[in-house]
Parts: C-alpha cells; sequence; structure tokens
C-alpha cells in the first residue's frame, strides 16, 4: 500500500523564530497521528530551527529547492549534501511558482530531482496544468509529459523515494480547488505516465499527493478519491488549526 503524505509548503512565509513556535505548537498534537507522513517543507534560511524543533516528533523536514550541481559557482543556491547534512528529508522541486517566477525547466525540474534522489532526498516532485492548457484539453498530455520529463533517468528503485504531487496552476493560492473528481482524474493522468515509465507495480506503490487549495474544509473529500495519496498544502500549512484538520482527515 502507499503512504499517505500530508506535506506543507511554506513558500517564502515564517522567519526561523516563528519556525520554531510554529513546530513546537503543532508537535503534540499531531503526535501519533500516524496514518500519514506529516512533512513541512521550510524556506531555506528556516531549517536549521526546523530540525531542532521537529526532533523526536513525527514532523519531517522539508526544503523548497535544490540546484543540480554538487558544489561551485552558483550563487544563491543550495546543494543537496548541504540539505541533508541539514537534517533535511524531502525537497520539493518543479512548483509551479519555480517554473513560472525563476526559469525552471522540465529538463532542470529532471536534473533537480536526480541530485536529490542520489544524495538521498526525497523528491516531491511538482507538475501541473494551467487553466489555458487544460481549457484547450491539453491536461493529461502535458501531465504525462511532465511526470515523464521529470522522472527520466530516476531508476525503478529510486521511485520509493520520488512523491509526485499534482498541482493545477489555477488552483494554486486562488482558493479555487479543483472538485474531487479533477483531481483524482489529474493523479489518474500522472500515475498512468508513472506506469507507462516504470510499469504498473511502481506506479501502484507511488505517492501522488494533490495540491491547490486543499484545506480543513476539503481535504476530506479530496484525500477519500483513490488516487489522491495526499496533499501538498500551501497556505493552510502556516496555520496550526488547519493543517491539523488536513492531517486528521488523512488519519480518519
Ligand atoms: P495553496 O498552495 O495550498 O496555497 O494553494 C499549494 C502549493 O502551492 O503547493
Amino acid at each position: 500500500m502507499r503512504k499517505t503524505v500530508i506535506a506543507g509548503n511554506w513558500k517564502m512565509n515564517m522567519t526561523p523564530a516563528k519556525t520554531a513556535e510554529f513546530i513546537k505548537a503543532l508537535a503534540p498534537i499531531v503526535a501519533g497521528k500516524d496514518k500519514c507522513d506529516i512533512v513541512l517543507c521550510v524556506p531555506a534560511i528556516d531549517i536549521p530551527a526546523a530540525v531542532e524543533a521537529a526532533k523526536g516528533t513525527n514532523i519531517k523536514i522539508g526544503a523548497e529547492n535544490v540546484h543540480f550541481k554538487a558544489s561551485g559557482a552558483y550563487t544563491g543556491e543550495i546543494s543537496a549534501e548541504m540539505l541533508t547534512e541539514a537534517g533535511v528529508e524531502y525537497v520539493v522541486i518543479g512548483h509551479s511558482e519555480r517554473r513560472q517566477y525563476f526559469g525552471e525547466t522540465d529538463k532542470t525540474v529532471n536534473l533537480r530531482t536526480l541530485a536529490a534522489l542520489n544524495a538521498g532526498l526525497k523528491a516531491i516532485v511538482c507538475v501541473g496544468e494551467t487553466l489555458e492548457e487544460r481549457e484547450l484539453g491539453y491536461t493529461e498530455t502535458l501531465l504525462k509529459y511532465q511526470t515523464k520529463m521529470a522522472l527520466t533517468n530516476v531508476t525503478a528503485e529510486q521511485m520509493k523515494n520520488v512523491i509526485v504531487a499534482y498541482e493545477p496552476v489555477w488552483a494554486i493560492g486562488t482558493g479555487v480547488t479543483a472538485t474531487a473528481e479533477q483531481a483524482d482524474e489529474g493523479n489518474g493522468y500522472v500515475r498512468a505516465a508513472i506506469a507507462e515509465a516504470f510499469g504498473a507495480d511502481v506506479a501502484e506503490a507511488t505517492t501522488v499527493q494533490y495540491g491547490g487549495s486543499m484545506n480543513d474544509k476539503n481535504a476530506a473529500e479530496l484525500l477519500a478519491k483513490t488516487n489522491v495519496d495526499g496533499g501538498l498544502i500551501g497556505g493552510a500549512s502556516l496555520k496550526t488549526d488547519a493543517f491539523t484538520a488536513i492531517v486528521d482527515a488523512a488519519n480518519a
């Protein structure tokens, strides 16, 4: 059975001090809620505070990006080794905001994914269509293409450390959630692409999250869908109550 993973993506929010405060408040509330893995992906500067605060809890810490080179003249970037040494276990790769604002391409998403996996990190690889692409009828084609491109040269063995997050761009931070049916369908396209690339067994075992305005109100309905194995949560992961409610929905 594949694992349900509830992951927060804090984006550019929270200072180190607020990070420690948030995790210390969250930890006792989510303790023992182990039907899902609980991950918080935080800004790089918050990682030491997050790792320290999460010690001895069931909260795992992730980063929001990783560079594909091991080291060198890449001002402002962070390597996989830096992340693992700091105690990071997960990393978000190819988020639509990185693709939209920071020139991320399918190629760099693939390179970053390989670098993360080769360093032993778990990769949360994001794919998703824009509203225009959906309206043109390209959702399935695009999701399969992005998924296969991101996972090029990944081995079947490494797929154990891959989570794919289907995040329709039109649903991110907009308050517009995909319907549970749309989420299930999009996640199904991702799983079909994994099956085409790695076979049915790997596809069945891979966690595919939904992301895009998931919150305390809609999480239960989304998570009830066969193909939705968790969530990548932006806005609602910044509020203890809302995030806890999503964890509860995954534990029901
Ligand atoms: P949102 O963000 O939950 O605020 O829509 C999701 C994401 O970007 O991962």
